[in-house]
């Protein structure tokens, strides 16, 4: 595995930030693109990604924002045939869990001449900390539909574990990990956790699909995002993946990390200080 040379697509971001750390602490070679890198990557512009693949042997692949919107399918197809031309041969896709339209991009890799894995993930603990509710956490006022949903948040600390390890192990070529973690939560329970930790007083509020839509529209967020936020909250949290899956535990042979250590972590920090 030493002479793995790792492009790590989103390497600044919640996952690929630390896949990379264990990456070269282990001596890998890898090169980190986004739009900000010595060597920009932007999945809107298909001329930028040549130079990012030149000379590199496996990618670690977040795309952005997310598999499921729409042109992410003839984006990923793009890609992986360019970098398989190119002389990629190793494939880490990061995925979400319970969307259809992302299984599409899986489908794309999986069926592509290269060694693959499929890192599929439930919602991030890392929303709450580096991502969209965090502002909402500082404002100390988190408004949001589905509050019944019963989430298993998982850690980033784990998905970064468990890319790290299939580019390790050829074990894991060919293997779609479903990524959890051990407990299910909703968001008034996260955030009834975090205000608890923080000793900060932090207001739930249940809103309908409509009032949450008109909500974001008063703040002015772009079509786009709230499509797929849209989308989000009424496909993939109806249900489908409240329940746990044991994948940490067997591709690392320890336990997930549950979402009570990451805010008591994260809470050291100071981040959720306002
Ligand atoms: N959040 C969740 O709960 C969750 C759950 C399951 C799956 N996922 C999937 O995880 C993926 C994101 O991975 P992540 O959270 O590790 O990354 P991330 O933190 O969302 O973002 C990583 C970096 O991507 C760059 N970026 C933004 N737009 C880009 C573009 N058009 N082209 C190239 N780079 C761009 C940004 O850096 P620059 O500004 O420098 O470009 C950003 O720092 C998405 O596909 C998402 O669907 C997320």
């Amino acid at each position: 595995m030493k002479d793995l040379k790792v492009l790590v697509i989103g390497g600044n971001g919640k996952t690929g930030r630390k896949l990379n750390k264990k990456l070269v602490d282990s001596g890998i070679e890898t090169r980190v693109v986004s739009r900000s890198s010595e060597v920009p990557f932007d999945w809107t512009q298909p001329k930028t990604w040549a130079a990012a693949v030149e000379g590199m042997n496996a990618v670690y692949i977040t795309f952005q924002p997310d598999l499921a919107v729409p042109g992410s399918q003839e984006a990923i197809q793009g890609f992986t045939d360019l970098a398989i031309r190119m002389g990629i041969s190793r494939i880490v896709l990061l995925s979400g869990r319970g969307e259809i339209e992302a299984e599409k991009c899986e489908d794309i890799v999986m069926n592509s001449d290269s060694k693959w894995t499929i890192v599929r993930c439930d919602w991030f603990n890392q929303n709450f900390s580096e991502s969209m509710f965090l502002e909402p956490i500082l404002a100390g006022h988190v408004a949001l539909p589905r509050s019944e949903a019963k989430i298993p948040f998982v850690d980033t600390d784990d998905i970064a574990d468990v890319a790290y390890e299939s580019f390790m192990d050829e074990k894991h070529i060919g293997q779609i990990y479903e990524l959890t973690g051990p407990r299910l939560l909703t968001f008034k329970e996260v955030t009834e956790e975090i205000a608890a930790a923080t000793k900060r007083e932090i207001q739930f509020t249940e809103l309908s699909f409509e009032q949450y839509n008109a909500m974001l529209r008063e703040l002015q967020i772009p079509d786009d995002y709230i499509w797929l936020v849209d989308y989000l909250f009424t496909e993939v949290l109806d249900g489908r993946n409240a329940k746990t899956t044991d994948t940490i535990e067997k591709v690392l042979g320890r336990k997930p990390k549950d979402i009570s250590e990451f805010i008591k972590e994260t809470s050291a920090t100071g981040v959720w200080n306002p």
